[in-house]
């Protein structure tokens, strides 16, 4: 057998860094439950569909300790529920309606680079980026009193970042998924958390459980 020669972590790429990293991690699961991954290898049930921000610095699995086979997850820029974002619709429709999560957890974080993003002009040359981000500046044009009102900039922006969460939470509130959804088995309950990077820790904001109140519009 051909010697492979070990390199020092400066010389291997960080692809191949994380390749060797998933061989350690797969053999770390092995000796912790030998069986675990090959039970999962049937199916997946997770209780929980969370959707959060694609920022690199809250892992969603590692911040609450899950396992594989515990969270179905949707990850983009500024943790948006959009109705016109196919992507999410499909994620939040198979995980209701053929996963039957019993929770679905939207999860912002302070010092998001997306919410920064959308309290300042639009960038040229990120047409994408600034589409996507409308929504955020029309939630903060909706409550620029009240985000105005805070002294700093930082507080300003931690401000939209709860505000956006709980706009979220709304939005699937509003979705006809949701709906059906609660009235066919009372689930899921939707929950809107902050998680905060120089802590770690997460806060909770607001709580939705089923047949909650919605403004009729959206009924
Ligand atoms: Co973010």
């Amino acid at each position: 057998m051909k010697e492979k020669t070990i390199k020092s972590l400066e010389e291997i790429s960080a692809v191949q860094r994380m390749l060797e990293q998933n061989g350690v991690w797969a053999r770390q699961q092995y000796l912790k439950d030998a069986h675990y991954l090959a039970r999962l290898d049937f199916q997946q049930s997770p209780n929980v569909l969370w959707i959060g921000c694609s920022d690199s610095r809250v892992p969603a699995e590692i911040v609450v300790n899950a396992n594989p086979g515990e969270m179905f997850v949707h990850r983009n820029i500024a943790n948006q529920v959009a109705t016109t974002d196919f992507n999410c619709l499909a994620v939040l429709q198979y995980a209701v309606d053929v996963l039957k999560v019993k929770h679905i957890v939207v999860c912002g974080h302070y010092s998001c680079g997306g919410i920064a993003a959308a309290l300042r002009p639009q960038q040229p040359g990120l047409l994408l980026v600034n589409k996507w981000l409308m929504r955020v500046k029309d939630l903060y044009r909706l409550n620029q009193n009240e985000i105005e009102s805070l002294p700093t900039q930082r507080e300003r922006a931690m401000r939209l970042v709860e505000l956006n969460v709980i706009e979220q939470v709304q939005n699937l509130a509003h979705s006809s998924i949701i709906q059906e959804a609660w009235s066919s088995y009372e689930q899921p309950s939707i929950h809107g958390w902050v998680y905060v990077p120089r802590s770690g820790k997460i806060r909770e904001l607001i709580e939705m459980q089923p047949r909650s109140a919605i403004n009729p519009i959206y009924m």
